[in-house]
């Protein structure tokens, strides 16, 4: 059965985190000379020569309450990148473990395992974008880790099936890590309400997409208390800058704008879908969960280069398996839908 302690790495079991001026003394005080700040302040914010909450206590207040999950299974990391990084470097030993992809999917997920020298398995996606259990089952073996499965999927732009998210997570006996960077924007229901059931769950979410904070760096990891310690344990000190913490801040007081936002975005993603589908040069356009769509056009690099000509830049996808002539396209403002579906009309073939 699934046991964290059994997965964690020796090293990472055994280190002694850094200890911070701000986790060995946490209250309030006249003079702060423990931390080697500039005492004078600074130039142009004063505040900001002190060192930030290495835990981000406040922003995990709010960000429970939004969520309905304790801060203690929240942890905070500079974007999901981090999130997914800190995963390899507690539980996947370099040159012995490894881990499951599902392509087409996000980048990261093998580019990390490379930084990490961390083998990758790859369980190609059926036809549909869903998951090929058979396939999976066997690529794991007694060495793999993690599964990492993104659910609406970037570039595919589906949900993946519930039961088979379960059945993986009611039989695999590592890590399980759901990314929902786009949830926002599906149909479906977080697996976030789920920690208690699962153990070996982790879901990553980021303030990068529905909430267009793509510039400040915020990706979440959600887990039982026993990850969140290794995370926790693992992470560089101050991760989440000051200005980050306090723009998070006030940001997390504006769901209901954020909500509107997803409302628009949706309804754009339907309108623009519709007018892709009506053009000459597409194929097809896949259904969307998230705040893109892919779609399938007769001459992918001339229509790429077409839409560079007008100063629109969309994402050439038409080399990536499973995904052959398509391009992906992020649901822009109204104005910019306009502009796209304009310049796709004067395509010449
Ligand atoms: C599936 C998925 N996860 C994570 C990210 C990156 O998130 P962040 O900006 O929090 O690093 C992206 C960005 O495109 C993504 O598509």
């Amino acid at each position: 059965m699934f046991n964290v302690q059994d997965l964690v790495r020796d090293n990472i079991k055994k280190l002694v985190p850094y200890s911070s001026a701000r986790d060995e003394f946490k209250g309030e005080a006249k003079v702060f000379l423990d931390a080697n700040e500039n005492s004078l302040g600074s130039p142009l914010i004063k505040w900001y020569n002190r060192y930030p909450d290495p835990l981000q206590w406040k922003i995990k207040e709010k960000l429970s309450k939004i969520k309905g999950v304790p801060g203690k299974n929240i942890f905070l990391g500079n974007g999901s990148d981090e999130c997914i990084d800190i995963l390899y470097r507690a539980f996947c030993n370099p040159g012995k473990d490894n881990v499951v992809i599902c392509p087409p999917t996000y980048g990261m997920y093998e580019v990390s395992a490379h930084i990490n020298d961390v083998e990758i398995r790859r369980a190609r996606m059926l036809d549909d974008f869903q998951l090929d259990l058979i396939h999976m089952e066997n690529l794991v073996d007694e060495n793999t880790r993690i599964i990492w499965l993104c659910s609406p999927n970037n570039p595919t732009a589906n949900s993946l099936d519930r039961g088979d998210i379960e059945m993986i997570l009611n039989n695999f006996p590592g890590i399980v890590c759901i990314d929902e960077a786009y949830i926002n924007f599906s149909r479906q229901r977080s697996f976030i309400q789920e920690l208690q059931e699962y153990p070996n769950l982790v879901v990553m979410q980021t303030l990068s997409k529905a909430w267009g904070l793509a510039g400040l760096r915020l990706g979440m990891a959600f887990a039982s208390e026993e990850i969140i310690e290794i995370y926790n344990k693992v992470k560089p000190p101050y991760n989440i800058g000051q200005a980050t913490q306090e723009i998070v801040l006030q940001a997390l007081d504006h769901v209901e704008e954020v909500n509107e936002m997803i409302k628009l975005l949706v309804a754009e993603r339907e309108i623009l879908a519709g007018a892709l589908s009506g053009l000459d040069i597409v194929e097809k356009v896949y259904p969307s969960d998230a705040n893109f769509l892919l779609v399938k056009v007769k001459e992918p690099k001339k229509v790429y280069e077409h839409l560079l000509s007008l100063s629109i830049v969309v994402r050439d996808r038409s080399k990536v398996e499973l995904c052959e002539g398509c391009l992906r396209i992020t649901v822009g403002a109204p104005n910019e839908n306009e502009e796209l579906i304009n310049g796709l009309k004067n395509f010449l073939r």
